[in-house]
């Protein structure tokens, strides 16, 4: 088995892939063993994928895989990714929170504070005030059933139409009609060649004005000089954005300093280790004895 991490803790997750999986012998990359049965990886080298020829399985630590979709790999080789194992309940958290700020006015009371205004805001008809998820997939589903919960008026967008209580469904070629009713537009889908640059200025101009944009999901699915354009002439009301065309966000972009952006270093959902590890032995375990596994990628869709 091989594991790869490009972020900085990789010891921690070899510690967790040796307790769960104390009869493998894992190799840490670029230490590689004759024959690579599994590989358990993060933004990894070209180089590691071409090396995975009778692999029976790649683990991506993370649910979107956009960063393996256009390395050489063996064809053959199944990717899977991680479905939840802890995500959704901090998309939730961090959804919501995004949402009320929005709803609730709070940004307007912090600018009052500054200039020491007291100016209550009539509270909105939360039943009229519209979230929009843009895929309703594992993490779209647990944030639109939380909103559902809420109380607020909720819609989805996603490839095949989704039928569930309270949420109304859109599908594919119904993207105009879904982004004309969001007052808060939230975005979960994963970056594949179809929805790169999905949201830009024709798009984004579909939403009603002062609408409200919160990006979890990646950067490349917004033109960010686009978000910026449209905010900075009025039509959008602003953006909390956890992710980036280029992470670390560049010291000089505009989100840094912009009053009506709200951002963070993509951490909306992090990869909780030990619950990661426990899906990925597990299914390991049910590959090994030809059982199916969950989180198995369309590579020819990209998710
Ligand atoms: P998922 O279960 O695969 O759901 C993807 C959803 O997007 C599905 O509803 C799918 O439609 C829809 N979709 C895909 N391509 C589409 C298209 N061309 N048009 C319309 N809908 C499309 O993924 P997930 O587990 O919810 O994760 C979503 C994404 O969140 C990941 O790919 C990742 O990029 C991001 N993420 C970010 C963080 C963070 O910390 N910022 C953490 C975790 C994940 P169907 O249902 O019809 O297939
Ligand atoms: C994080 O961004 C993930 O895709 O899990």
């Amino acid at each position: 088995m091989l594991f790869y991490t490009g972020a900085d803790n990789g010891a921690r997750w070899m510690e967790a892939l040796r307790r769960s999986l104390p009869e493998a012998n894992i190799s840490l990359w670029p230490d590689v063993a004759a024959v690579i049965d599994y590989a358990i990886v993060w933004k990894p080298p070209a180089e590691l994928m071409t090396r995975l020829d009778g692999a029976r399985a790649v683990f991506n630590l993370g649910a979107g895989i956009d960063a393996l979709i256009d390395l050489p790999w063996p064809a053959a080789v199944p990717v899977v990714r991680l479905v939840d194992a802890g995500m959704s309940e901090q998309m939730v958290e961090y959804v919501s929170y995004a949402v009320l700020r929005r709803y609730r006015e709070f940004e307007r009371y912090e600018e009052a504070q500054r200039k020491a205004r007291w100016e209550p805001i009539p509270r909105m008809d939360k039943a009229r005030f519209n979230i929009g998820i843009l895929g309703l997939g594992v993490l779209g589903m647990a944030v639109a059933k939380s909103l559902v919960g809420q109380g607020f008026a909720v819609t989805g967008w996603s490839r095949t139409r989704k039928e569930l209580g309270g949420v109304q469904g859109f599908s594919e070629n119904e993207l105009h009609a879904f982004l004309e009713n969001c007052r808060v537009l939230v975005c979960l889908l994963p970056l594949t060649r179809e929805t790169r640059g999905l949201l830009n200025r024709d798009t984004l101009s579909c939403l009603p004005e002062g609408a409200y944009v919160v990006n979890v999901a990646r950067g490349g699915l917004i033109m960010e000089k686009d978000l910026l354009a449209l905010i900075d002439d009025g039509h959008l009301s602003g953006a909390m954005l956890d992710v980036f065309h280029d992470e670390p966000l560049p010291a000089a972009h505009p989100f840094w300093h912009h009053r009506r952006i709200t951002i963070t270093p993509h951490v909306s959902a992090l990869t909780q280790i030990e619950a990661s590890v426990a899906q990925i032995a597990d299914n390991i375990r049910r590959l090994e004895v030809g059982l199916p596994i969950s989180g198995v990628v369309d590579c020819g869709r990209g998710y």
